[in-house]
């Protein structure tokens, strides 16, 4: 047996369907990156004519979707670059497992699953899943519109806390009951006509497999469904949400298991080979931890994408009103605990456009050439409604009066219109940066942490990085590239391959540990950490920010 007991000469293939686009990664035996493809959808696909990946729909609040055939449009497309221009002899690939965007549904159509797996190899997917969708615009992490829905379920639970004890969250409007619950309240019809209705992950996974696939266990914590200590649904939480549910979700499974052979369309149309197998598909969040290699308590994950999070792991999670806890992909005792914000690169652009000449150059120069903590000058920016806090669209931008870094003790914020440029840039940067130090350490996040390790496209930034190292007071880390979740979904292809041949459950450090830094999972000190006492009044700073968010909170409330 060669390295990690991997077969020799073999490939893992890992997809990340995203907001924006569907990545590609190809790992060899020895874990290291031998192909990457990416299908970006508003240009690559400008026919469905979406904005960001997404339709941002102006008549009804907060409801944002995506077209449901657009993602399988980008799997043909995918195929067809991977085969075309990156030249990928796919006979190789013993295992595929892939990344969803957390919380997205899909719907499929009663008689659905017999398309599915009759899929004729001479045509595209595209042309024969027209059909197939009771929905056609699927809703997305980014929707904002079921809070009626959110409370009736917590009600159901005899609260928020009760909610979040049992399937680690509280109710969220992205999450995926709430939103199936909409939809079976508005559109009866669609609901019944639905025989099974799948996470972005295991809709994606289905189309390999050629028959419906499960959800696992940790994309499935993304729904306010499951309960997260037992691993299966939880009964009250689908009563409250729409009947006949269980049969329409169909069972759970863990991640790190197999879900099945590849379609005979694959092996036909690609050139698969039969015995290839697709390892459950996850959340983009929960399949980072397994890119990064999280597995030391008290490290700290921060992606910096459409969506920024923030992630840690536990043995012992205790959800509360705040963040989420999902079970871990790649430990199976394990959890993982994240905060989301919805205002990530796209709000990161928007300042950008507007204050620094559309270009990222001029942007880290602003940020360079303005003072820590910013004169005081604290701002607040969601273009879209945020979800941490639940604070809707608008910007607030406040100066501390009287301000000198050395005590902010009993100083008042005044509102303002405006900042100028520099501090604009700066006062978004350190906003976004000290909401997660503040809010993770209410998560109970050491302060400071062991380190942390960035990813997303904004990890290649280093003025933003710099800032990270000054504001949490830690090193820095970061990994060859920054697209952790097609990555991560390789690596658990390669996993589920181990376990499966293994006969069960393995750690995934006995996959990679020994030889971690000569594969491309192993990360690099990228900054150094600030100066202590630099961090400390960051702290000072961060108190003042979290009262004037409680008092926007309190006067603007939730969406
Ligand atoms: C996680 C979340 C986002 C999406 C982005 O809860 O809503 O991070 O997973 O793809």
């Amino acid at each position: 047996m060669a390295d990690f007991d991997l077969p020799q000469d073999s490939y893992f293939l890992g997809f990340d369907s995203s907001t924006q686009s569907l990545k590609a990664t190809i790992l060899d035996s020895n874990l290291n990156i031998v192909a990457n493809e990416l299908v970006h959808f508003d240009s690559e696909l400008p026919h469905y004519k979406t904005k960001d990946g997404v339709y941002r729909d102006t008549s009804v609040n907060g409801r944002i979707v995506s077209p449901t055939l657009m993602w399988v449009e980008a799997l043909d497309l995918m195929f067809q670059k991977l085969s075309s221009k990156s030249n990928v002899d796919f006979g190789k690939i013993a295992a595929v497992s892939g990344s969803g965007q957390q919380h997205g549904s899909v719907y499929w159509k009663n008689g659905s699953s017999q398309v599915l797996q009759s899929l004729d190899p001479a045509k595209p997917l595209l042309a024969q899943l027209g059909d197939a969708f009771s929905v056609k615009e699927s809703p997305i992490w980014m929707d904002s519109s079921t809070t009626a829905q959110c409370r009736e379920l917590e009600k159901a639970f005899g609260g928020a806390l009760e909610l979040a004890r049992v399937t680690g969250s509280r109710a969220y409007e992205r999450f995926t009951g709430p939103q199936i619950k909409k939809i079976f309240e508005t559109q009866p019809d669609v609901y019944n006509n639905t025989e099974r209705i799948s996470l972005v992950s295991s809709f994606m996974a289905s189309l390999l497999l050629g028959e419906y696939a499960s959800i696992d266990h940790a994309d499935g914590g993304g729904m306010n469904l499951m309960d997260i200590k037992e691993k299966t649904w939880s009964k009250v939480a689908l009563e409250a949400t729409a009947p006949d549910l269980e049969s329409k979700l169909g069972k759970l499974a863990p991640a790190y298991a197999v879900a099945g052979n590849i379609a005979p369309y694959f092996v036909d149309r690609y050139k698969f080979n039969k015995e290839c197998l697709v390892v459950q598909w996850s959340g983009d969040n929960p399949n980072s931890v397994a890119g990064l290699t999280l597995n030391i308590p008290g490290d700290l994950a921060i992606s910096l994408g459409t969506s920024d999070t923030v992630f840690m792991i536990t043995k012992d999670p205790n959800p509360g009103l705040e963040g989420h806890v999902f079970p871990n992909p790649v430990d199976a005792n394990g959890y993982m605990v994240m905060l989301v914000y919805k205002n990530g690169s796209l709000t990161r652009e928007d300042v950008r456009n507007r204050c620094a000449e559309q270009s990222w150059d001029t942007f880290n120069k602003f940020l360079e050439q303005t003072p820590p903590l910013n004169g005081g000058k604290i701002g607040f920016y969601y273009k879209e409604h945020e979800i941490l806090p639940p604070l809707p669209v608008g910007f607030h931008r406040f100066i501390l009066e009287n301000f000198s870094e050395n005590s902010l003790d009993g100083l008042k914020e005044k509102e303002v219109e405006e900042f100028d440029a520099p501090s604009e840039v700066r006062a978004l940067i350190e906003g976004q940066l000290l909401s997660m130090r503040a809010h993770a350490e209410r998560f109970g996040m050491p302060s400071p942490p062991k380190r942390i390790i960035a990813t997303g496209g904004a990890s290649a930034n280093h003025s933003i990085l710099n800032s990270v190292a000054s504001i949490f007071g830690c090193d820095v880390y970061t990994v060859q590239r920054p697209d952790s979740a097609s990555l991560g979904a390789a690596v658990r292809a390669a996993h589920g391959w181990l376990c499966n041949e293994k006969g069960g459950f393995l750690p995934i450090s006995d996959m990679y540990m020994s030889k971690l830094e000569k594969t491309s999972l192993s990360c690099k000190l990228s900054v150094h950490a600030g100066d202590q006492n630099l961090s400390s009044k960051y702290s000072a700073i961060m108190k003042k920010r979290i009262e004037i968010e409680n008092r926007l909170v309190e006067k603007l409330g939730r969406y």
